[in-house]
């Protein structure tokens, strides 16, 4: 409890389920207030009567239905946050889709929804709090990139593996633009984290890449909202336009 005996005030996009529910739930238990958002409603209906948030005060978070591809209704998000709750100190830009189709398969059509989502969608709520976060002389944002960005497709197509790999690059831009103004821009690398989307790996490649790992398992959500708790706290005013890589080891750089 730091901001005006609250917590600091945090956007998670694609919270209802997997990394970014555990990066919402983590930083609620860290006393942050946190908006939810997701495209998936009825993801986020459940969610409400779940446990965890039915003996969490309800002040101090908000489940939202936005799509990070409509650069209006993040617009509109943005807000209904500031008119709640007057601040937005942390941006998660998690929201992500992936699919293995292959080069010769992805249509215009395909490639236009990874691009519009994982990256666009990075890029324009990004543009959409730094006025705040720049009056505000703090802020911290974390994109949520991959291994498929860095190394290139272990499991999935080529349009996620360039969206991706979009972030790595989005994340100096806007950390060199927004170093003077305390305001820190760093990715997140994962690889392998059990996530129901880990479900929808073609169970042949999943065992292939589980084999090529050097700590011999998948990681849990919970370790990557560990490393984002470390990069959005008060003490990483120095840490920026960094990429840190969460893969058990199955990439050393
Ligand atoms: N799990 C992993 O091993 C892994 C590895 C590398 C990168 N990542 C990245 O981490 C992020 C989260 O992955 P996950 O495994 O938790 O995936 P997931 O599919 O379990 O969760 C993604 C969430 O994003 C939401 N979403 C999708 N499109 C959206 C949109 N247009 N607007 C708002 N929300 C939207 C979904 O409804 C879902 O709740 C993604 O960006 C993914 O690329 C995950």
């Amino acid at each position: 409890m730091n901001i005006d005996g609250y917590g600091r005030v945090a956007i998670v996009t694609g919270a209802a389920q997997g990394l970014g529910l555990s990066i919402a739930q983590r930083m609620l238990e860290d006393g942050k207030r946190v908006a939810l958002l997701d495209v998936n409603e009825e993801k986020l209906n459940e969610l409400r009567l779940s446990p965890f948030f039915q003996q969490m005060n309800e002040a101090m978070y908000v489940f939202m239905k936005v799509d990070v591809s409509d650069t209006v209704a993040i617009k509109d998000a943005v807000r209904t946050i500031m008119n709640r709750w007057n601040r937005i100190d942390i941006l998660i830009n998690n929201a992500g889709i992936r699919r293995e189709t292959s080069i010769e398969d992805i249509t215009l059509e395909e490639w236009n929804l990874l691009m519009n989502v994982n990256l666009g969608g990075t890029f324009f709520f990004s543009q959409a709090v730094l006025e705040v976060m720049k009056v505000q002389l703090w802020g911290r944002i974390v994109n949520i990139s991959s291994f498929g960005g860095q190394f290139g497709p272990l499991t999935s197509g080529a349009h996620y593996c360039a969206s991706k790999a979009g972030q790595l690059v989005l994340t100096k831009v806007f950390a060199r633009h927004l170093a003077d103004y305390g305001i820190t821009v760093n990715t997140v690398a994962p690889a392998a984290i059990r996530t129901p989307e880990m479900d929808n790996v073609d169970p042949g490649k999943l065992k292939h890449m589980i084999a090529s790992i050097p700590v011999g398992r998948v990681g849990e959500a919970e370790e990557v909202a560990q490393l984002v708790s470390y990069l959005i706290s008060d003490s990483t005013n120095f840490v920026t336009g960094a990429t840190f890589d969460i893969n058990g080891g199955l990439l050393m750089r």
